[in-house]
């Protein structure tokens, strides 16, 4: 017999597509992290404003947890449905909606992809600046409830700079029209972006006005080896002091070594402890000899060891996919993922300890760094060893994280740079926000969701 609320639902909504077969269930049930078992209720396919909006008031009137769901590529367990929640996937509501010249504005339902996100600001000969890897099958809705970061912010900044305008269909079930694409809104709190980075905790993401820009020049593409770790931001900070860069990315060479295996190119001859791929403007000559001089300067220092600059888009595509192919080179490691982040001036020191705890916990065990070093956001990724039990490996990487977290408390940083808090980050959330923070958030948390029915368990429990 059909779960009463389930039926009720259906009695609203009759024409509303659910799911609730065992392979949907676990499909949607899940993201990245592979961690936890899925358990959701049901999945709703919504079509509309309407139908979230009607999803969202039966279920606070039957007090059933709702997880909005995305590309479910997120890494941080934010999409997971493991308590017998009703997934609301937004992937059929997928379209353009309008695009203004004059504002230079797309709106979009959440579920388009990041990818035709891209495509659609092309054909106005514009773009959408935030890019990353899993653009192919991450939603902007999703992008929004982490403020997503990736490749390009060290030029464009995050999500948040990018949405001009937000609907949402909050906890309580109002429908909320954010900002709609002003520029200058100066009339009180700005519940946009309280909403951008909530991870689904106050309320789903129906509407999307995001800016555009113009692309950027013509840029060239180098992949650098570097003889140590202290190279790595001396490089960055010469670059960037010559150079109108794009991307500034590191990785080690075990990364190196693990996208080789995957299939990837290699570029260089030799071998490097780091590496870094950057792309900067190159729209003249005088542009390409100011990176040239650049990574002379760096290679008489003894910053660089060898280096090669993409000669064609091909080429360029190539050396990318050496930092852009880490994460699925790895996924059948089961990485045990730290996405840590902190003031940049703070990278070299912070490193060097980072360094010896990660020697220190990990005996025998790989670890793989990379990420965006010139935003200080290092991506830590742990392979479990083929015959540990996940549940054992877990355990261990969460005490060594408890080290981390109280090593970024001290320097200021922050446990969850860009993947967001989900279930995985939760325990050291209180590390690097303030008891009072996470006070007026769980405030907030109840204000747009007094019955707790927004993605519970998320970012942080509810008091009982
Ligand atoms: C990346 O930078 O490649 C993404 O954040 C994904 C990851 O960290 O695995
Ligand atoms: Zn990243």
């Amino acid at each position: 017999m059909e779960n009463q609320p389930l039926a009720a639902l259906r009695r609203q909504l009759p024409s509303l597509r659910l799911l609730d077969a065992a392979g949907d269930l676990e499909h949607y049930g899940r993201d990245w992290t592979r961690r936890w078992t899925p358990a959701p209720l049901a999945i709703a396919l919504p079509a509309s404003i309407d139908e979230v909006q009607t999803i969202v008031r039966w279920a606070n009137a039957e007090r059933v947890a709702l997880v909005p769901s995305g590309g479910r590529t997120g890494l941080s367990g934010g999409a997971v449905a493991a308590n017998g929640e009703l997934v609301v996937s937004l992937e059929r509501m997928n379209r353009v909606l309008g695009f203004d010249a004059i504002d230079r504005t797309l709106t979009v339902e959440p579920g388009i992809t990041l990818h035709a996100v891209h495509e659609a600001a092309r054909t106005h000969g514009l773009i959408y600046p935030v890019d990353f890897a899993a653009r192919g099958s991450c939603s902007i809705g999703g992008n929004i409830a982490t403020n997503a970061g990736g490749i390009r912010v060290i030029r464009y900044g995050n999500t948040r700079e990018w949405v001009a305008g937000l609907k949402l269909v909050a906890g309580n079930g109002e429908l909320l029209d954010l900002n709609r694409g002003l520029i200058k809104n100066s009339s009180g709190y700005d519940l946009r972006q309280l909403a951008i980075g909530a991870e689904g905790t106050l309320g789903i993401v129906v509407e999307a006005t995001l800016k555009l820009t113009d692309p950027p020049l013509p840029s060239q593409v180098m992949l650098l080896g570097l003889p140590n770790m202290d190279a790595l931001m001396c490089v960055f900070g010469l670059f960037r002091s010559r150079l109108a860069l794009q991307a500034f990315e590191f990785f080690t060479d075990i990364a190196l070594a693990h996208v080789l295996a995957h299939g990837a190119q290699r570029a260089l001859d030799g071998d490097h402890p780091y590496y870094v791929v950057t792309e900067y403007d190159a729209a003249d000559e005088r542009a390409e000899n100011a990176a040239l001089m650049a990574f002379e300067e760096a290679a008489e220092q003894g910053w660089i060891a060898d280096g090669v600059i993409a000669q064609s888009d091909a080429q360029a595509a190539a050396l990318w996919r050496l930092r852009e192919g880490i994460t699925e080179s790895l996924a059948k490691f089961q990485p045990y993922k730290n996405d840590v982040s902190m003031r940049i001036a703070v990278v070299p020191a912070f490193l060097h300890e980072m360094q010896a705890l990660l020697e220190r916990e990990y005996p025998g065990i790989e670890v793989v760094w990379f990420g965006h070093i010139g935003d200080g956001n290092l991506h830590i990724n742990v392979l479990k060893p083929a015959a540990a039990s996940s549940a054992d490996f877990v355990r261990q990487c969460e005490g060594v994280t408890h080290e981390l977290a109280e090593m970024l408390q001290r320097h200021g940083g922050s446990i969850s740079a860009e993947h967001g808090i989900g279930l995985v980050k939760k325990p050291y959330l209180d590390r690097t926000r303030s008891a009072a923070e996470i006070a007026l958030m769980r405030g907030v948390r109840r204000v747009f969701d007094p019955n707790g029915i927004m993605n519970p368990g998320k970012l942080f429990d509810d008091p009982a």
